[in-house]
């Protein structure tokens, strides 16, 4: 499985693969692969003759005083992961590949972006929209596979993909857990041992939520009081946010009577990590 660099190559071999009537499914990453990217390759792999897995630490999607430098990478274990999966290639460029020095041009947009992670990462969005833009021009992909564990994230991308007419199907995967229900993120490898024990609260807190909202609390102001107090009981976590939103358009839901989206983003020490709930309600 080749390792592309260059946005010119990865071209060339992408034209190929359409002149022999070839689909194309891209997997876009930030690298440091764990079973959650795993999950999302294998399900590009079943549906695509050929799959692309965009290995790039986006600068532009980090703010300033966020983990950018620190970000883990090791090219050899995605490679080997990627390969396992059944991946066709990566391609791994360095930034002045994907940035110009007198790079001028975003995409943003003006709804969805605000709330949740947008109120504490105000440029985050409008970095991933670039860099996702830049690689569906780049892959001209057939179908691009999301995490639902970044369930904003996936929300923009949809919009964005609607709003800019790309021909290219997005597909949302659901969340991995490890075996005691810690959502799987390139970022819990900074978690120490103890912390690694706190952050099993976002999780706990969320099936607490699930149960709620099956027994048929409708109340979302109720809900949500009740994830604040399960994660204040856990000394090491602090909330940035706990919200119920609309699961499309990501305005406050004040009652469970329509798709919805319990979300949440919590420092365990200085690692934030997120997590979410999906719920429909029978009725709807
Ligand atoms: O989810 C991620 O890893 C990143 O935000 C993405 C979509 C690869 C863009 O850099």
């Amino acid at each position: 499985m080749q390792i592309i660099q260059s946005i010119e190559e990865l071209r060339s071999i992408i034209r190929e693969w359409r002149k022999e009537g070839l689909s194309v499914g891209l997997v876009p990453t930030m690298g440091y692969l764990h079973e959650g990217h795993k999950s999302l390759i294998v399900k590009a792999v079943s549906e695509n003759d050929k799959v692309v897995v965009s290995d790039f630490v986006n600068p532009t999607q980090f703010g300033v005083n966020e983990d950018l430098s620190s970000y883990p990478r090791d090219i050899d274990r995605d490679a080997a992961l990627c390969q396992e999966a059944g991946a066709s290639l990566i391609f791994h460029p360095q930034a002045q590949e994907m940035y110009s020095k007198d790079h001028c041009t975003f995409v943003d947009m003006d709804s969805l972006t605000k709330g949740l992670c947008g109120k504490t990462r105000p440029t985050h969005f409008r970095g991933v929209c670039t860099v996702v833009s830049k690689l569906f021009h780049i892959v001209t992909p057939d179908r691009a596979y999301f995490g639902e564990k970044d369930a904003q994230q996936l929300a923009v991308i949809r919009r964005m993909a609607r709003d800019l007419n790309f021909d290219i199907t997005i597909v949302g995967c659901p969340i991995v857990r490890e075996a005691d229900g810690l959502a799987m993120s390139s970022r819990n490898t900074y978690l120490s041992g103890e912390e690694r024990k706190a952050a099993l609260i976002l999780h706990k807190s969320l099936m607490l939520v699930e149960e709620m909202m099956k027994a048929g609390e409708q109340d979302a102001a109720v809900i949500e009081e009740a994830i604040v107090r399960s994660m204040k009981t856990e000394p090491l976590a602090e909330i940035d946010y706990v919200e119920i939103v609309d699961a499309e358009t990501l305005e406050p839901a004040a009652k469970i009577d329509r798709p919805v989206l319990t979300a949440t983003a919590v420092y365990i020490g200085s690692t934030r990590l997120i997590d979410n709930f999906s719920f429909q309600p029978q009725t709807f």
